[in-house]
């Protein structure tokens, strides 16, 4: 198993060596390893299962640094890093040569972000390369929000996960592109699509869902439980399901469910704190002796889109 622990130093040795190391950010966990060492990237492939058309984000201490990799800065996404860096936002920007081609799949943009979580920043900030991360899960799992979750999954496979607690946001970041001076966003996540427009106006969203995707995040089924998943009227599911399936309600217990095989996202009401409990919750439900899991749409405002967006595609199979 992977040893967890809050070492930098330790996390630090092993980047330098080439070895992968689980790490905390704000959105979920990610699996990082040097950006630049095209051997050590190609271990996050094999170790998360990951097709490798999908390409990868890269991860940086601050605004500034993000110069040496990208070739131009236009000026909408200029104005969103300074406005929500660190935090949940990915930039799609045209890289320079300096970023290995394996890191984005030989496209010629490079997504870029600064996570908002202390002991990532403490790292970034004591190594020279970026870190290419994707979210610490198997491909087409759903994503981890606490070292555990990591431990589980991928622990056999690295040495090494920074603790960092329980993920604050709880759902990976959003991820926004620009065409020509049009801001396009490939995908809903914990930046919501009000705070970018208030921003910098009017965004087109413009999510992909096909084989070869622009956003691999974008396929159809993915996020997705082992357990089948099933959207909509939680109340008429359960009578045509019966009370033996699992239940991830949005703000009411269903009394007449085994508290076992139900979680409540958010009992204030608060998308927020749905997003939060979302991935472990689904997680839960995941290992239940259920043999379903059903659950409702949250209300479609700030990032209860990207959870609806998240849910729509654990559902689909
Ligand atoms: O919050 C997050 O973004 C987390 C944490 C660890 O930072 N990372 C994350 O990475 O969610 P990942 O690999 O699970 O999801 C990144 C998504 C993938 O769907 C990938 O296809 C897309 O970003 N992506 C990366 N680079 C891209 C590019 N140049 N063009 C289009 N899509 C890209
Ligand atoms: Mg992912």
């Amino acid at each position: 198993m992977a040893a967890i622990g809050k070492d930098i130093q330790r996390a630090v040795a092993l980047l330098r060596a080439g070895e992968l190391v689980g790490i905390p950010t704000e959105t979920v966990y990610g699996l990082a390893a040097n950006a630049l060492d095209t051997q050590a990237v190609a271990k996050i492939f094999s170790v998360k299962d990951r097709p490798s058309f999908d390409p990868l984000i890269i991860h940086v201490p601050d605004a500034a640094s993000m110069q040496q990799w990208v070739m131009a800065v236009p000026e909408k996404a200029r104005l969103l890093a300074e406005k929500f860096w660190p935090g949940p936002l990915t930039l799609l920007l045209p890289r320079k040569s300096t970023i290995p081609d394996l890191v984005t799949s030989g496209l010629d943009t490079v997504g870029i972000r600064c996570p908002d979580h202390p002991l990532t920043h403490e790292l970034l900030q004591a190594v020279t390369f970026p870190l290419a991360a994707p979210s610490a899960n198997p491909f087409g799992y759903i994503s981890p929000t606490s070292a555990a979750h990591v431990q589980t999954q991928l622990g056999q496979k690295i040495p090494y996960i920074l603790d960092g607690g329980e993920c604050r946001v709880g759902i990976e970041s959003t991820i926004i592109g620009f065409e020509a001076n049009r801001a396009l966003v490939h995908r809903l996540g914990g930046l919501s699509l009000e705070r970018l427009e208030a921003a910098i106006g009017a965004v087109e969203v413009r999510l992909i869902a096909s084989a070869n995707p622009v956003a691999p995040g974008q396929l159809h089924s993915h996020y997705a439980p082992r357990k089948k998943l099933i959207l909509g009227d939680l109340d008429r599911l359960l009578r045509e399901y019966g009370t033996s399936a699992a239940v991830l309600a949005f703000k009411t217990k269903r009394e007449f469910v085994d508290e076992s095989r139900q979680r409540v996202l958010a009992p204030t009401g608060s998308v927020l704190e749905a997003a939060q409990n979302l991935f472990a919750m689904l997680r839960e439900l995941d290992q239940s002796d259920a043999p379903i899991i059903l659950a409702e749409w949250v209300p479609e405002i700030d990032v209860g889109r990207a959870i609806n967006d998240r849910l729509r595609r654990a559902g689909a199979h």
